[in-house]
């Protein structure tokens, strides 16, 4: 009697632990190379340009980057625009003059603006919000190996619709493979050719979300490549000064060491 209660309490388990996993609780994520990876990656400064013509001429209808000065986009590092393009990118914008509360063109210190549509969340930090690797059991070995996977969450989310789509209490919802829940409530927002690189590079749908994605990770880190180089001076600093202090210390004991005392 006892044995059969255990042996169910344990099938509940085992069905309950299944059933978490078969909901969906995270997507299906593809692992993208992406230029910036690794200890040496650096932004694609071209890619990034063409990840701002995605965000402008699609998403920009909806999602807002607040947090992200326009002049930015002439950074090192960056997109690396010409200053007068970065003029006349900010020109195409009208904001609210903070001063005299009137609209006008947007100029370079102004950031962009907020999220046009209500419910669609703002992307400055959205590349760092996200994780797309965990576990395995929770314990984020798969980030350290393939880090936090924000851009690969974000190109499997543009890559992920499947085309079904349902109504639920008036709103619609789109199935998507990498959504955790596996609907999501905004409409797939890429289709091939939708924009004309000026570089000649084909438009897919992949390589379009690619592009977004590392526009978005520029823009929620855009200091990533002088962290970088920073981090990586000082680890050659360190191992030059270890050498010295070794050296040090062997001659300073060297009259010492090496001979028998008493
Ligand atoms: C028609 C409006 C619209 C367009 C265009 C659009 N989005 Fe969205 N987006 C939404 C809405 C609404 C949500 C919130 C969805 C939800 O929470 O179910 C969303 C959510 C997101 C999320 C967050 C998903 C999450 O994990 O919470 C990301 C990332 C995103 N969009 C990226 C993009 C990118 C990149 C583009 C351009 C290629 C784009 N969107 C174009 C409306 C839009």
């Amino acid at each position: 009697m006892f044995r059969k209660i255990a042996l169910t309490a344990a099938a509940a388990l085992v069905v309950s632990v299944g059933a978490v996993n078969a909901a969906g609780e995270s997507g299906v994520i593809t692992d993208v190379d992406f230029a910036h990876e690794g200890p040496f990656g650096k932004f694609d400064q071209f890619q990034l340009q063409r990840g701002l013509q995605v965000y402008t001429e699609v998403c920009a209808a909806c999602h807002g980057l607040r947090y992200v000065p326009f002049r930015t986009l002439s950074d090192e590092g960056g997109p690396m625009l010409p200053e007068d393009q970065v003029r006349a990118y900010a020109a195409q914008f009208s904001v609210t003059d903070r001063e005299t509360g009137e609209d006008r063109d947007g100029i370079p210190t102004d950031h962009f603006p907020q999220s046009g549509l209500e419910n669609a969340p703002d992307l400055s930090l959205m590349a760092k919000a996200r994780a797309g690797f965990h576990g395995p059991y929770g314990t984020g070995i798969n980030q350290m190996f393939r880090g936090m996977g924000g851009p690969e969450y974000m190109y499997s989310l543009l890559t992920g619709y499947t085309g079904e789509e349902k109504e639920e209490f008036g709103s619609f919802f789109y199935e998507n493979t990498a959504f955790p829940g596996g609907w999501i409530a905004m409409s797939q927002p890429l289709y091939d050719d939708q924009v004309t690189y000026a570089d000649g590079t084909p438009a897919t749908i992949s390589q379009m979300s690619q592009d977004v994605a590392s526009f978005l990770m520029w823009a929620a880190e855009p200091k990533l490549m002088a962290r970088k180089e920073a981090g990586f001076v000082s680890v050659i600093f360190l191992i030059i000064l270890s050498t010295l202090l070794y050296l040090t210390n062997k001659r300073i004991w060297a009259g010492l060491k090496g001979k028998k005392t008493a």
